[in-house]
């Protein structure tokens, strides 16, 4: 099992961010480096300058999101946590895989259509090859496995079928030269919305900060957000067909259940035929009681500089080494010589 995914260090880490990647992270940390298992979670830094940022913002939110990791249960000494930018090999291998990905399948990214919107001629270059970078993150450490949220799918097909391709291309068949990856989707959490649209994902890019909770929200933050959170008029319903065509409903609903782990049922049944009034209060208390001690430890770390450092310097050298082999291998396949 060779566990890999990583995160943008672009500012807080939210609800969505981690009801629908890092609880898992944690969870396949815990599970498999127990069994020889290695799990490689890293801060996606290259990422993040496809698109304009402020430089000090992001070796700032980089350190920050070390912290949040940290404190939400990855382990420095059991899993490899570092950033892109320590480790060469990501752009490298990048470089690589740019002449197997085709721009037909590039052009199909949603995330890349989304973002680059009517501006397509001003997007950056690396905001159109970024899915290609996102295979190298996996490829380069022959990831089996790879926890994400549903928005990250479409960016995984495209890494499986870049190794495919390079697969049938530069290697015989008994002896590929990259692992296809899973993605690895939790079933109640795949998409959190934002509490302001039903139809929109919660994210970081959102302008209204009203429409996430934050690991960093205090618990005033989180019952007021929670309180404003957009609803309908309609009483919740007593049973999970009634939450069709209601997201709003039905995300608040599948957020209490991801964090209590409750069925979705149980809680239609205790609820079910109430306002929201009832509802939004208790919501709240569960997010209170099931953040406050990641927010805490998240509070202590992040002013440690040293410490964060320390832990990306440690994080990198392995990644580094367990890169080497499968960067040889590209290169060798390609006929590039290198002495
Ligand atoms: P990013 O930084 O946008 O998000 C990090 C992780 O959080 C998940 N996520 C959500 N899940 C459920 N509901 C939401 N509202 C929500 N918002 C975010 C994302 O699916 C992701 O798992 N391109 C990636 C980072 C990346 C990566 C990789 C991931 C770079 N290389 C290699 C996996 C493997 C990104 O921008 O995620």
């Amino acid at each position: 099992m060779r566990i890999v995914s990583g995160i943008q260090p672009t500012g807080n880490l939210h609800l969505g961010n981690y009801l629908g990647a890092i609880r898992n992270w944690v969870a396949m940390q815990d599970e498999w480096t127990a069994k020889g298992g290695t799990c490689l979670y890293f801060l996606a830094d290259l990422h993040a300058i496809s698109m304009p940022h402020v430089p000090a913002d992001l070796a700032a939110n980089t350190r920050e999101m070390v912290a949040a990791l940290v404190s939400c249960g990855i382990d420095p000494d059991r899993s490899i946590l570092f950033n892109q930018a320590q480790v060469p090999a990501h752009a490298e291998l990048q470089w690589l895989l740019n002449g197997t990905a085709r721009t037909g399948w590039l052009n199909r990214m949603t995330q890349w259509k989304d973002k680059a919107g009517k501006n397509r001629e001003g997007a950056s270059v690396a905001l159109y090859t970024y899915p290609v970078l996102q295979a190298a993150d996996v490829l380069l450490y022959q990831a089996t496995h790879v926890p994400v949220g549903e928005d990250q799918k479409q960016h995984l097909e495209l890494a499986r079928d870049i190794a495919q391709k390079f697969n049938n291309d530069f290697a015989s068949e008994d002896a590929p030269v990259f692992t296809l990856p899973d993605p690895i989707i939790p079933p109640q959490a795949a998409r959190i919305m934002s509490l302001r649209d039903g139809s929109a994902k919660m994210s970081k890019s959102d302008p209204s900060d009203m429409s996430r909770i934050n690991l960093t929200d205090d618990a005033d933050m989180i019952l007021q957000k929670v309180k404003k959170a957009k609803t309908d008029p309609e009483p919740i319903p007593s049973e999970a067909a009634g939450l069709d065509g209601r997201a709003e409903a039905r995300n608040l609903v599948g957020i209490y259940s991801a964090m209590s782990g409750e069925s979705v049922d149980d809680i239609l049944a205790r609820f079910g035929g109430q306002g929201f009034g009832a509802f939004k209060p208790a919501l709240a208390e569960l997010l209170v009681e099931q953040l406050a001690p990641m927010a805490a430890r998240y509070r202590d770390l992040r002013e440690d500089r040293t410490a964060l450092d320390a832990i990306l310097r440690k994080g990198a050298d392995k990644a580094r080494e367990l890169a080497i082999p499968t960067l040889n291998a590209t290169y060798a396949a390609l006929g590039l010589v290198r002495g």
